[in-house]
């Protein structure tokens, strides 16, 4: 069986381009007792992914160069001689970047036989959704009188965080950076929307959204959206740190907010987090999103490139806001 795979070619310096990865093709051996091949089905690309093509000591050890990369997908198994994953059985895992892979199943999870979208457990059922909840409710603590702003609102993570947030009765402000990903965090049920690009000033503009303040706000992207939040936030208020998009392909340190005072005359607590440290909240977390999901309280969005070959441009689109909700590659 030949596996196509995407290795990294090169270290990106800034944004990432296409030269930065290159397809390979590698002939997979015969399995060995209690192996199985799975061919992947679907595979995730995330932001973090930025982070380990660099050379540097991080929670997650980095991506080596003329090697294939990994991160979240979903397979079906196609040989085994594992009885506990049968072929015709749908796993995820932790082998993406490739076509087909031989495990030993010790990195395979079955998928619940349920009648839900595969490709759902790399999104709202999956990693991303499982950190919108790990932010809100661990971090953030979240209470249903908070008002919520949230960064790329209309993102994997961010359009969870929205959902999240109006169910347990929050207000909840969402950022975003088109129109049409605006029309669809409206659709989300949020109070307000700001177009982050159209608008000069974004404090004024999140003041505008919440004249009472904000208690929360969700960090995804850094920068202007941190010092504007801090602007806004009032006493006591939380900020969950989850991610700052704005810095991933910056050369030069980034500037802080001239703001930071604020985090001692408004008693501010500031957390940030990685979801890996809160797995074993996966349980609680999708026995929750699947009834939300099957009730029709929380919805789904894709945004699917089509091909192995097509992986890299969805991963650089992440940095150019081509996706609305969760980025996929389908393969
Ligand atoms: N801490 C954790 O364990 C953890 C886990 C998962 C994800 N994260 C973080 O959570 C954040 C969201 O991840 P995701 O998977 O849900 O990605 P995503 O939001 O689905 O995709 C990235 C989005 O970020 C926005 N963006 C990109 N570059 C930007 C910039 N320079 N300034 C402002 N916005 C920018 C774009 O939306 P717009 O068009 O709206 O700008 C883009 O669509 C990322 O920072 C990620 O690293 C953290």
């Amino acid at each position: 069986m030949i596996s196509s795979q995407i290795h990294l070619a090169s270290r990106p310096i800034g944004m990432p381009t296409l030269a930065n990865f290159k397809q390979v093709e590698v002939t997979l051996p015969a399995l060995k007792a209690g192996e199985v091949l799975v061919k992947n089905t679907w595979m995730s690309v995330d932001p973090y992914m930025r982070g380990r093509m660099m050379d540097k000591d991080s929670y997650i050890p980095p991506f080596q160069i003329d090697a294939v990369m990994d991160g979240g997908a979903i397979g079906e198994v196609i040989e085994s001689l594992n009885p506990q994953f049968p072929v015709g059985s749908k796993v995820s895992n932790v082998s993406g970047w490739r076509s087909a892979f031989i495990s030993d199943g010790q990195d395979l999870t079955l998928l619940p036989a349920a009648n839900i979208p595969e490709q759902y457990f790399l999104g709202v059922l999956g990693m991303p959704g499982l950190t919108a909840w790990v932010g809100l409710m661990t971090i953030a603590k979240l209470t249903p009188k908070d008002t919520v702003f949230v960064s790329a609102a209309s993102g994997a993570v961010g359009m969870v965080v929205c959902q999240i947030a109006k169910l347990n009765g929050c207000k909840v402000i969402a950022s975003v950076g088109s129109d049409e990903k605006a029309e669809l965090v409206k659709s989300l049920g949020v109070d307000a929307v700001i177009n982050y690009k159209k608008v000069t000033d974004l404090t004024q503009a999140l003041r505008d959204a919440a004249p009472d303040g904000i208690d929360v706000y969700f960090e995804n992207v850094g920068g202007a959206h941190l010092e504007a939040a801090l602007n806004v936030l009032n006493e006591y208020g939380r900020i969950s740190v989850c991610g700052m998009i704005a810095d991933y392909n910056a050369q030069t340190p980034v500037p802080g907010p001239s703001n930071l005072l604020a985090i001692i005359t408004k008693k501010l607590t500031i957390q940030g987090f990685i979801v890996m440290d809160y797995f074993d909240q996966f349980e609680e977390f999708i026995a929750q999103m699947a009834q939300w999901l099957q009730a029709g309280k929380v919805k789904s969005q894709e945004t699917v490139y089509q091909g192995l070959e097509q992986a890299p441009e969805a991963f650089i689109g992440l940095f150019e806001g081509k996706n609305k909700g969760k980025m996929l590659v389908k393969l």
